[in-house]
């Protein structure tokens, strides 16, 4: 079953042709950030003009690259919620039009159950149940999941979302936007031994995070030190982005070990970061649990991961109407 997917919850517009739920013949992203880098984070109403720009171009490209002529497309997926609602509804009402005139099945999708399920799209995915964190700019939490579709919420962050963290701190040691990847690259080149910033561990509630303190502590020293040179910024960075790793490493494991599972998986946007990928690596190896992280470019916001959702809906018959709405925010 070929389905088509469409991402436009933030500010990529993203199509994609997958077939089977697991085999993307495309993925097109095309990203938004030199529009609102200059101000500093996703201004919405510029996105949402943006999509609408691009959204026919982005799915012509993802059905040329599949090599997959419209009508071969057997039913389509877009991302519902939670997102900027102006973006969400770009993509939506493309997918409901696309479906009415081709006479095909359409589903809205959650993006969470998005990024969960992109684990399914590299080789090798884990098999059920196991247990997967969530990191983006929107989101940080772990679930317990049994099928594609059947996913429990175990903990999540009572406040900022680890890559917000990331954002925020990037701003502050003058780094811009989007802040996440600069952070790592400048960590990478830090000492994460120099800066040393306090670990969350919220022992009462074992599976939520906060990640306001980290940030918190990041401006307070900026503050009373200043910042003297480059090396300093990399030094910061560095010590941030360590106590962030080591709070996202030890609750994933920690919640893999106690639902006795052998498989877990770090998904989102944050999950690109490499000291991330390396830290859960070596300390899932150590302890006999095999860890499955999505290849950077199927991290972040992308369709494939919507369609591959959409497949398993609509092969139970599961689907959507033409009065189907778009959400802002959404629980799994
Ligand atoms: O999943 P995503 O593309 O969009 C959301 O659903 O939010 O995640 C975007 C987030 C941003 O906060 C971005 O700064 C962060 O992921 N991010 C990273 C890295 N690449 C992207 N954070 C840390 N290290 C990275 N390499
Ligand atoms: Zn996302």
């Amino acid at each position: 079953m070929l389905i088509l997917g469409i991402e436009t919850s933030c500010d990529e517009t993203a199509a994609a042709v997958v077939k089977d739920g697991f085999t993307p013949l495309s993925s097109i992203v095309s990203s938004q950030v030199d529009i609102h880098h200059p101000f500093g984070g996703v201004v919405p109403e510029l996105a949402s003009r943006k999509h609408i720009e691009a959204i026919v171009p982005v799915v012509h490209e993802a059905l040329e690259n599949a090599g997959v002529h419209a009508s071969q497309i057997q039913g389509v997926a877009a991302t519902q919620g939670p997102g900027l609602v102006g973006s969400l509804l770009v993509g939506f009402s493309f997918a409901k039009a696309f479906a009415y005139s081709m006479d095909l099945p359409w589903i809205g999708v959650n993006h969470l159950e998005g990024h969960i399920n992109s684990v399914f799209l590299e080789p090798d995915p884990p098999p059920f149940p196991f247990v997967v964190l969530l990191v983006s700019g929107g989101h940080t939490a772990i679930y317990h999941v049994t099928s594609h579709t059947d996913i429990e919420l175990m903990g999540q962050t009572r406040d900022d979302a680890a890559g917000e963290a990331f954002d925020k701190v990037s701003k502050m040691l003058g780094l811009g936007y989007p802040g996440g990847r600069v952070v790592g690259e400048m960590a990478a080149k830090g000492d994460p031994g120099k800066v040393k910033f306090k670990r969350p561990y919220l022992d009462k509630k074992e599976y939520d995070f906060s990640f306001s303190g980290i940030k918190t502590g990041v401006n307070r020293y900026i503050q009373s030190m200043g910042i003297a040179d480059e090396s300093q910024i990399r030094d910061i960075a560095a010590g941030f982005q360590e106590a962030v790793v080591d709070v996202l490493s030890y609750k994933l494991l920690h919640a893999a070990r106690q639902r006795n599972c052998d498989h877990t998986a770090i998904v989102g946007g944050v999950a690109a970061n490499t000291r991330l990928r390396d830290k859960v690596t070596d300390e899932a190896s150590r302890i006999g649990l095999e860890i499955h992280i999505p290849s950077p470019d199927l991290c972040g916001d992308n369709a494939a991961m919507i369609a591959s959702v959409g497949f398993h809906y609509l092969k139970r018959g599961i689907l959507s109407d033409l009065r189907s709405d778009v959400y802002s925010r959404v629980k799994i």
